[in-house]
């Protein structure tokens, strides 16, 4: 008798004559044994209910004996699934254990068993002396430790899963619903390692990552192929079916408007509209090859009539290339004393940068054919970046246009699609270049730094070095245009928050100008010259309405923001004045003064205030400096202690260097209060914010709050500090000293140690922040321990504190 094997798993093709199930005397499992059946093509996974049809003989009986005796089952794969009389030496080790949860015996003498895998188990030996297959085995537990690598791994994971399940047409919507309520890292992780199409060996291989991280990593790689390959294959399906509602669409569409223009008689604007796309397409100044190209297709569109989809395409895409600005505009020569008095009236300050500009452009209009680098600002947000490139374009007499490029991780997001794509468009580089209605403009790239990584859709910053590159960019050719775009006589501005992310090809081709942010002072003048004025404008208020004095200005500069720039203050300032134009609105007649005690009232308690005093008053807390892409902040390291068994306990989102950083200051801490913390557990603990942060220069701070700890002195409150510490005990230097001085210096401290190996950078600190700072530099912790907790006791009384 032969059969077919029902079950969609089909592991256990049912064996030939498969006999009624005896009952032997069947000698009791020991405790830690299991029943185990081998499975030719499932892995089991635990939290997985899974329809198994067994067929093997000894399969069989092993199941009704476990249901009979109410045991769980121990499912583990063959290596071979061809491999009928299976010996322990033909599967897999480690296996899932799991319920029978229904049993049903098939019309054909099949049996199907419906199981609900439990957990992982490791075969330690196989016993003999069963009608089946019986294994001593040990379980594997999961504990269920949830940590942020977990945590960001687990949302990954369930973003993914709910993207792949909407790209399945076949998956149960419920599906999302359940995948989204779920709580177990582990469990997800093993559900969606169940519903993935692998080969076998590797689902093994998932359920043998016993290591949950581990495990949710693979688990994410594989997830993420398959998501891949979904996605091309929806788009491919999608693509084909919108052509086609769409061309159907427009073609009815079109047919009611010509019944329309019959109607009432319109009939010939077509004809008039056509003309003026010729007479267009023949002004447009387009080099002679794109002209006769356009001309082609513009016969193309006549002859092809009115009304048709592919018709109204090819119009859009001649309309494109009509409005393009072929023609060179004549650019002013640069004048460099004008250029220069533009941007002062511009901007506050920035003296360095301004002639760097000009630098930059004097050798531009020396050289005006010459392949000059281009220009980037890399500064923290609110520092003026954009709004230099404006005024740039203003000097020089060019149209300004900007491009965000955050998040772009298409190329064809810069270089267009196709115009075989229904609704495809340009680009944004020729986009920007119709806008700017010229082609010798100002060009912003803003957030080169966060252009995305190129994906299976292709780099976008190879499209970009591309558009960049002067031995290119006078051939730039549009996906969409499919001809050639001169962009040589563009001025391209590029922006960052960041050096670090910026590709490396890309970097090459710029000449970097940094814009580190503003102390308090110049913060003041920008308020004063540029933010106010602005605002009134914005409120719809003047200045003999308001005034907003100086004080004050200083007050919202302290109190309500602690930012590099100004972006903020700008908000904050607005504020303040939409509470004027209310009140004046409400009937206020004579000058309304602003000062410092109404802030209160108009923007609340003050931010920023006593943070410093309030935190640093317990002993343990280190007032760090640290360097990030907005420029230098202060945070607060914490240490505290409770009692247990010696361990370094490290929260707050910190990178691996900073982990070992902080072992370092343990370990150097321990020595310098001579505690061996036995019955101690230490917490280091980085607040504020989730910007994960990394790098070994809080290694004094973290040093110090663990000092400040152990000998229950706190911290000076206006001390801050930031280097990088050795296991000996020496202070090394560290980077980014400007923008973290001035950091300190929004955040009231007075005192700044840095290694001493630094010193050499206070050249780059401006003038206001060292003359208002005090700075100690460090080439050993103990000077760090004298200037920000005083002297520690002789080494004999320490143990005592
Ligand atoms: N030195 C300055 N003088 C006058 N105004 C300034 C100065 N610096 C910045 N501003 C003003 O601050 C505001 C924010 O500047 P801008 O938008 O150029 O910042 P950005 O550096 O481009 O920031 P992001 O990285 O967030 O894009 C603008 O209104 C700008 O005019
Ligand atoms: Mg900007």
């Amino acid at each position: 008798m032969t059969q077919k094997v029902l079950s969609k798993n089909g592991n256990e093709p049912p064996a030939v004559n498969a006999a009624p199930p005896k009952q032997p005397a069947i000698k009791p499992l020991p405790d830690d044994a299991l029943i185990i059946i081998p499975m030719r093509n499932t892995v089991l996974f635990p939290g997985v209910i899974s329809p198994i049809t067994v067929g093997r003989i000894q399969s069989v009986s092993a199941a009704q004996e476990a249901v009979r005796s109410e045991k769980k089952i121990g499912f583990l794969l063959q290596r071979d699934p061809q491999t009928n009389d299976v010996q322990p030496s033909d599967l897999y080790w480690v296996g899932t254990a799991g319920q029978v949860v229904r049993y049903i015996t098939g019309a054909e003498g099949t049996h199907h068993l419906v199981v609900q895998g439990q957990s992982r188990f490791r075969v330690l030996e196989f016993l003999p002396g069963w009608p089946y297959l019986v294994a001593r085995v040990q379980m594997v537990s999961q504990k269920e430790d949830s940590n942020p690598e977990i945590e960001a791994r687990f949302l990954q994971l369930k973003a993914q899963a709910v993207e792949a399940i909407g790209l399945l047409p076949s998956a149960p919507e419920e599906l999302t619903v359940v995948v989204q309520g779920m709580t177990s890292p582990a469990l997800l992780a093993d559900m969606v390692a169940n519903l993935l199409d692998i080969k076998n060996e590797d689902k093994q291989d998932l359920l043998e990552t016993f290591d949950l991280k581990r495990r949710l990593d693979k688990v994410l790689e594989h997830l993420s192929e398959r998501v891949g390959v979904l996605r091309i294959s929806k788009e491919i399906g999608d693509k084909t079916k919108k052509e086609f509602d769409e061309r159907q669409r427009e073609h009815v569409l079109r047919e009611q408007m010509r019944q329309i223009q019959k109607e009432l008689g319109e009939g010939e604007d077509t004809a008039a509209e056509l003309e003026e796309l010729k007479k267009a397409i023949a002004d447009a100044g387009m080099p002679d090859e794109v002209h006769k190209h356009a001309v082609k297709e513009f016969k193309r569109l006549q002859r092809m009539g009115e009304g048709s989809a592919e018709g109204s395409m090819l119009r859009t895409y001649l309309e494109w290339l009509a409005e393009l600005p072929w023609k060179e505009s004549s650019v002013q020569e640069i004048d460099i004393a004008k250029a220069r008095q533009i941007l002062d009236e511009d901007h506050y300050g920035l003296d360095k940068i301004k002639r760097r500009i000009l630098e930059h452009l004097a050798v531009r209009k020396l050289n005006p054919e010459g392949k000059s680098p281009i220009l980037c600002f890399v500064g923290p947000p609110g520092v003026g970046k954009t709004s230099l490139g404006q005024s740039i374009a203003r000097a020089t007499g060019r149209k300004f246009q900007r491009i965000a490029l955050g998040g772009v991780h298409d190329e064809a997001e810069i270089r267009g699609h196709r115009r075989t794509y229904i609704g495809a468009l340009p680009g944004n580089v020729i986009q920007a270049i119709r806008r700017a209605e010229s082609r010798t403009c100002v060009l912003m790239f803003d957030e080169i730094d966060k252009l995305g990584q190129g994906g299976f859709h292709g780099d976008p910053s190879s499209a970009l070095l591309e558009v960049l590159d002067p031995e290119q960019n006078s051939k730039f050719r549009d996906n969409y245009l499919g001809v050639d775009f001169d962009l040589s006589k563009v001025m391209f501005i590029t922006t960052a928050n960041m050096l670090d992310t910026i590709p490396g090809p890309l970097r090459d081709r710029m000449e970097i100008i940094q814009l580190p942010g503003y102390t308090e002072e110049e913060k003041l003048e920008i308020a004063k010259r540029y933010l106010v004025k602005r605002q009134l404008d914005a409120n719809g208020l003047k200045p003999e309405q308001v005034t907003v004095s100086e004080d004050t200005l200083r007050s919202v500069i302290r109190d309500y923001t602690r930012e590099a720039g100004v972006r903020t203050l700008e908000r904050e300032i607005g504020a303040v004045l939409r509470h004027v134009a209310m009140r004046i609105a409400e009937g206020a007649k004579e000058k309304i003064v602003i000062e410092p005690k109404d802030l209160h009232g108009i923007l609340g308690a003050k931010r920023f205030e006593s943070e410093l005093a309030e935190r640093t008053s317990v002993p343990g807390v280190a007032t760090g400096l640290a360097w990030t892409s907005v420029g230098g902040d202060i945070l607060f390291i914490e240490a505290s202690r409770t009692p247990g068994t010696g361990k370094l306990i490290l929260t707050g989102q910190l990178g691996e260097v900073m982990k070992e950083s902080a072992q370092a200051a343990l370990t150097l801490a321990k020595v310098f209060t001579a505690q061996t913390l036995e019955k101690t557990d230490i917490h280091i603990h980085v607040p504020a914010g989730a910007t994960p942060k990394d790098g070994p220069s809080a290694g004094v701070a973290m040093f110090l709050s663990l000092i400040s700890l152990l000998t229950a002195k706190s911290i000076r409150a206006d001390v801050a500090m930031t280097g990088e510490i050795s296991l000996r005990g020496l202070v090394l230097p560290i980077g980014g000293v400007k923008e973290k001085t001035l950091a300190a210096l929004r955040a009231g401290i007075k005192t700044v140690m840095l290694p001493k190996r630094n010193e050499k950078d206070l050249e780059d600190v401006p003038a206001e922040a060292r003359e208002k700072l005090e700075f100690v530099f460090l080439e050993r912790v103990e000077e760090a321990i004298r200037t920000a907790i005083g002297e520690l006791p002789a080494p004999g009384e320490r143990k005592a504190a």
